[in-house]
């Protein structure tokens, strides 16, 4: 199976998965964060390198205060359960968003998790919390920006690197594949800049059935993909076969 370096997963329905039950949406979210668990440890065990979670957006803010409270709730448990088992599969945590927003004990929580486990180097974990890919892009904007006014960037010097460098994503690749669940086909503002040339796939599972079997499914048609990156197909023909001729 080919492995993407990087996985990241917009986690989908689970107030769906809630609602055909006639359970309340929150209780989808609670199985939602089963789902995490089994995909985490999974993603892991197959060498997956950095793993990028949408657990809530920018825009999920306004929910229904009830639920966001019950959301903000399940993190702040969720990151307090998980950092023994992070600690002992050598997990590190990682955030983007604007966590500003976020609740101060979940927020110090986050915050106390991320340096707990800085120094792990088998799988990067990145949460998106508070996240919405315009908002990051304008903060990188007006980073840049503060940043030539103080004279210490001129604008010729802003290419892919540098903008890169001001994202929230700094430290990590673009994705290789970004999975979405529940039958949605739109990207719900998440990693707008960094998808450029993430291969996308589909499926109709709700995130709290999203199991390992789906998971396997995702990465075996993920093989079977061809990445031109605006190549033609026979020049990457050529430069594998080139490769191959170095192997010798
Ligand atoms: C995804 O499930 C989790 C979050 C956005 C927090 P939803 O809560 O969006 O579930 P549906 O899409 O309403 O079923
Ligand atoms: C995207 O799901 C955000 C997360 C999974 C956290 P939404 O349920 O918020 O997206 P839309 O509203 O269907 O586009
Ligand atoms: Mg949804």
């Amino acid at each position: 199976m080919r492995i993407p370096r990087h996985l990241a997963i917009i986690m989908d329905g689970n107030g769906r998965w809630a609602e055909i039950r006639q359970m309340p949406r929150i209780a989808g979210h609670q199985r939602g964060v089963e789902a995490v668990q089994t995909i985490v440890e999974e993603c892991r065990s197959l060498g997956v390198e950095y793993l990028t979670l949408y657990a809530f957006s920018s825009e999920n803010w306004g929910r229904p205060d009830d639920e966001v409270n019950a959301l903000m709730g399940l993190l702040g448990h969720y990151l307090r359960s998980e950092l023994e088992t992070m600690l002992r599969q050598r997990i590190r945590l990682n955030v983007i968003g604007d966590i500003r927003r976020l609740p101060r004990e979940v927020a110090q929580v986050l915050k106390d998790t991320v340096a707990r486990t800085a120094e792990n180097r088998e799988m990067v974990l990145t949460l998106a919390l508070s996240y919405g890919a315009r908002d990051e892009i304008l903060r990188a904007v007006r980073h840049l920006g503060a940043e030539m006014l103080a004279g210490r960037l001129v604008p010729e010097q802003v290419d892919d690197r540098v903008f890169s460098g001001a994202l929230d994503t700094r430290d990590i690749p673009d994705p290789d594949l970004l999975i979405r669940t529940s039958g949605e086909m739109r990207v719900s503002n998440f990693l707008l800049w960094q998808l450029a040339y993430t291969e996308l796939y589909f499926t109709d599972s709700l995130w709290p059935d999203f199991g390992i079997e789906d998971l396997h499914q995702a990465l075996g048609e993920f093989g079977h993909r061809q990445r031109r990156f605006g190549l033609t197909g026979a020049q990457l023909k050529d430069s594998a076969d080139s490769e191959g001729e170095a192997d010798h």
